[in-house]
């Protein structure tokens, strides 16, 4: 694996079926990267939150009164209810539906009927959970031995960091299930030589011949892909939207791809950003949440986005079906990988990244 990409082979069946290899990623890539839940301009209000699932654990997201992001374990400190139910909303409170106590958008605890004298209300405050943001994205982790956030994913790409993608607003959020692991999703975003055989009206619009990856240092692979000729956007209508630009003039025929290393993928169009949270479930079973962004300036009070949900739609189910055929293909015993493609570095930088975790810990 560690080898050019010219002598190295993909990875095994086992890290894509085993129990166990799961079990070690969930230990010592999940609970201990940083993962992506969402952008700030989602949890801007006071009350706002969201459901986040990490490493197999369900955390709430909220925006406090003091406006302060914060991430908490979804768990009721009484009898471990699962507090809230709604995957995202705005409340002056939490509390809890099976016995009614009531914590404070802080997580802590105010209200708790029946209790002994002895009781410490401030010994029961919901668990916290580390949160930090970067360049918009709104990032939590569960290890409290890894690194700050802006340490850990340092060298983000420069069209991903500027200020503009601040004014984002999102569009749509849409999760589906993909019965395939984790890193065939990962995998199949990192190349797109199979456009071609896969997406045909992706490959119209933006032609494989002339993508290129690119590896960043550190936990950042990309790439970067020319829309065709005539085309200021990638939708079904296949024709200028009303939509506002969301990249400067200079990056308009243009789509940049990001990975943020393990588990955040995200595509910069001009007049978009997509992203794509993965939380793998089982070796066999990833949920994806697919968030589509738009300029503030869009929503009037909704963005005109039907042509670019559906067109994604459309693609990120053709995704999913490859990606599950796929699996039924490497659970076999007759698998084994060959070597990369010439045109796989993008899938053998980002093999690499995962062998190096499987090294470094074993
Ligand atoms: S479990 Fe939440 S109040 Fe009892
Ligand atoms: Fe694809």
């Amino acid at each position: 694996m560690l080898l050019p990409l010219e002598q190295a082979r993909g990875l095994p069946s086992a890290a894509y079926v085993s129990e166990a290899v799961f079990a070690f990623e969930r230990r010592w890539l999940f609970c201990r990267s940083w993962t992506c839940v969402g952008r700030e301009c989602e949890l801007e209000a006071p009350g706002a939150f969201l459901l986040a699932r990490v490493a197999g654990e369900e955390l709430l997201v909220v925006r406090g009164v003091d406006l302060e992001l914060r991430a908490v374990f979804n768990v009721c400190r009484h009898r471990g209810l699962r507090l809230v139910d709604a995957e995202r909303g705005v409340r002056s409170e939490l509390s809890c539906p099976y016995h009614g106590w009531t914590y404070e958008l802080s997580g802590a605890l105010r209200s708790a009927p029946h209790m002994p004298a002895t009781f410490r209300r401030d010994a029961c405050n919901l668990g916290a959970v580390r949160i930090a943001c970067l360049h918009g994205f709104v990032f939590v982790c569960l290890g409290n031995e890894t690194p700050p956030l802006d340490s850990e994913l340092a060298h983000a790409p420069d069209w991903l960091t500027r200020t503009e993608l601040r004014h984002l607003r999102l569009g749509r959020s849409k999760s589906y299930s993909v019965s395939a692991n984790w890193k065939l999703c990962v995998e199949n975003f990192q190349e797109s030589h199979h456009f071609t055989h896969v997406h045909t009206e992706l490959e119209r619009q933006t032609p494989s011949a002339r993508a290129t990856s690119w590896r960043g240092p550190g936990k950042w692979l990309g790439g970067r892909m020319e829309l065709a000729a005539g085309l200021c956007t990638v939708s079904a209508r296949r024709e200028a939207s009303a939509r506002p630009f969301v990249v400067p003039e200079s990056n308009r025929g243009e789509v940049r791809d990001a990975l943020a290393f393990p588990l955040l993928l995200t595509s910069l169009q001009p007049d978009y950003l997509l992203s794509y949270l993965l939380h793998p479930e089982s070796p066999t079973r990833t949920l994806v949440t697919a968030n589509t962004y738009f300029h503030a300036a869009a929503f009037t009070p909704e963005p005109v986005a039907e042509d670019v949900y559906e067109f994604w739609d459309r693609v990120n189910a053709e995704d999913r079906a490859i990606c599950e055929r796929q699996q039924l293909g490497v659970q076999s015993r007759g698998f084994r990988a060959a070597t990369y493609s010439l045109v796989e570095d993008g899938v053998h930088a980002f093999d690499q990244l995962v062998v190096r975790c499987y090294l470094e810990h074993s």
